[in-house]
């Protein structure tokens, strides 16, 4: 039997990456104009390091965790996210008095049943902002949101928003939460009746109509945080508002664990059930539950697949691609001597190279294929004459003879 990928883990092609470097540059680009730096922590952290921070009672950690026992008898999980490996990271280094403005990338993984922009293993970019107390952290980072999606081409979506209060005010909403849904438990559908059991909040979560029905005399959030909380949540929505569709979503409680303070989540329609391609908020608590000192804590991350699917790519920085087309028995030191001046000529242009031979007329077949504008041609009289033949491939295949000097002329002004 062939062996095949693992469910839920899909390879990368490099057809499918061209998207994917496309959103990295763009994203690359704005980190460095805000000064956020790059981070980098393992795949692989003590199962601990997750329990602890994500919650025991959220579905990443309950049945989501990818755990092992390593060969010392330790259990150890690939990482289903990244913000407690950058808290776990500046915990370790002893760096919590400072502020640190971060980014990071990678794979994370959960055992989620795949489906349409769910997988098993996914890929995240995310930013955390450390040591800023709440204010102009939740402007700076909301606006980064709206610039990167800008950039990306991404206009209809919706910034949901929502403010859970302090520590005190989540669980006494939640006792509330608990109290109002306890005598009615068993018109909740079943997921609803074990979640009303394990982390009541995301009973608020639901899609089930019957839930959904029963929460609109529920206890809202609202009542449960102080004035000020919410002037600041609606200042944020007065500040943005003209800029994008932001919206308090009063059900909003996201899935993990560690949140207080301001969340939000951007969704699109075009993505189907999965809509939400990012996801963030304060979670000032974290270092302190992980054993490491005070630190205010605000970040989001962005799932890649999904963002991928909204971008609209703009062609005008795309490099331009020339074919290298030799005669197979010119192929020789001088021929590649010659590609080589070329593309330390200009570095800007991809020179594309068809290494198994072939006929003149059967790599030309392969330039057009590839997406060449260009062709340079070297046969066997120009490769006699010290010359090149400069092929113009895009509408009526225009071409005329050529030096080597004046070669490297026309290549380095394209
Ligand atoms: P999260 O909402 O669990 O938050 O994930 C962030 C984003 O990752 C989601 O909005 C979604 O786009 C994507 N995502 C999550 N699970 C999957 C999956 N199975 N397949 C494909 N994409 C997925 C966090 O992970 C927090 N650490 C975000 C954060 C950073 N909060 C503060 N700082």
């Amino acid at each position: 039997m062939k062996i095949q990928s693992l469910r839920g883990m899909p390879d990368l092609f490099p057809e499918d990456l061209e998207r994917w470097h496309y959103f990295e540059s763009k994203l690359t680009y704005i980190f460095n104009s805000f000064n956020t730096l790059e981070i980098r922590t393992p795949l692989l952290e003590s199962t601990e390091l997750f329990s602890r921070s994500v919650g025991n009672s959220s579905d990443i950690v309950n049945k989501e965790l990818y755990s092992f026992l390593d060969r010392n008898k330790e259990s150890i999980s690939l990482r289903p996210e990244g913000s407690a490996s950058v808290i776990r990271a500046i915990i370790q280094k002893k760096q919590e008095h400072e502020k640190h403005k971060l980014w990071y990338q990678g794979p994370m993984f959960r055992y989620e049943r795949p489906q349409k922009g769910r997988f098993r293993q996914f890929h995240q970019i995310g930013v955390e902002y450390l040591g800023f107390e709440e204010g102009v952290s939740e402007y700076e980072l909301i606006s980064m949101v709206l610039q990167i999606n800008q950039s990306l081409g991404i206009s209809d979506y919706t910034l949901k928003i929502n403010h859970l209060g302090d520590a005190h005010a989540k669980e006494s909403f939640c006792n509330s939460l608990v109290s109002f849904l306890e005598p009615h438990a068993n018109e909740l559908h079943e997921k609803d009746q074990i979640r009303l059991r394990s982390n009541p909040l995301r009973v608020l979560d639901s899609k089930e109509k019957s839930t959904i029905e029963l929460l609109k005399n529920a206890p809202k959030f609202q009542d449960f945080i102080s004035e000020e909380s919410k002037l600041f949540l609606e200042g944020l929505v007065n500040s943005f508002k003209d800029q994008c569709d932001i919206q308090i979503d009063q059900s909003l409680v996201r899935g993990l664990d560690y949140y207080t303070g301001v969340v939000f989540e951007t969704v699109s329609s075009e993505l189907g059930a999965q809509d939400a391609f990012l996801g963030g908020g304060r979670y000032d608590n974290l270092s302190k539950q992980l054993e490491g000192k005070d630190m205010y804590s605000i970040g989001f991350a962005i799932g890649v697949e999904r963002i991928i699917e909204l971008i609209n790519i703009d062609d005008s920085g795309k490099k331009i691609k020339v074919g290298f087309i030799v005669n197979e028995q010119q192929i020789s030191q001088k021929t590649y001597k010659i590609a080589d001046d070329l593309r330390s000529a200009n570095s800007c242009i991809i020179l594309d190279t068809f290494l198994s031979g072939g006929s003149i007329k059967s790599q030309l077949r392969r330039a057009n294929k590839s997406g060449c504008s260009f062709a340079i041609i070297i046969g066997e009289e120009e490769f006699k004459n010290n010359q090149a033949i400069w092929k113009d491939l895009r509408e009526d295949g225009e071409q005329e003879v050529l030096s080597l000097q004046e070669l490297i002329n026309q290549y380095i002004n394209l």
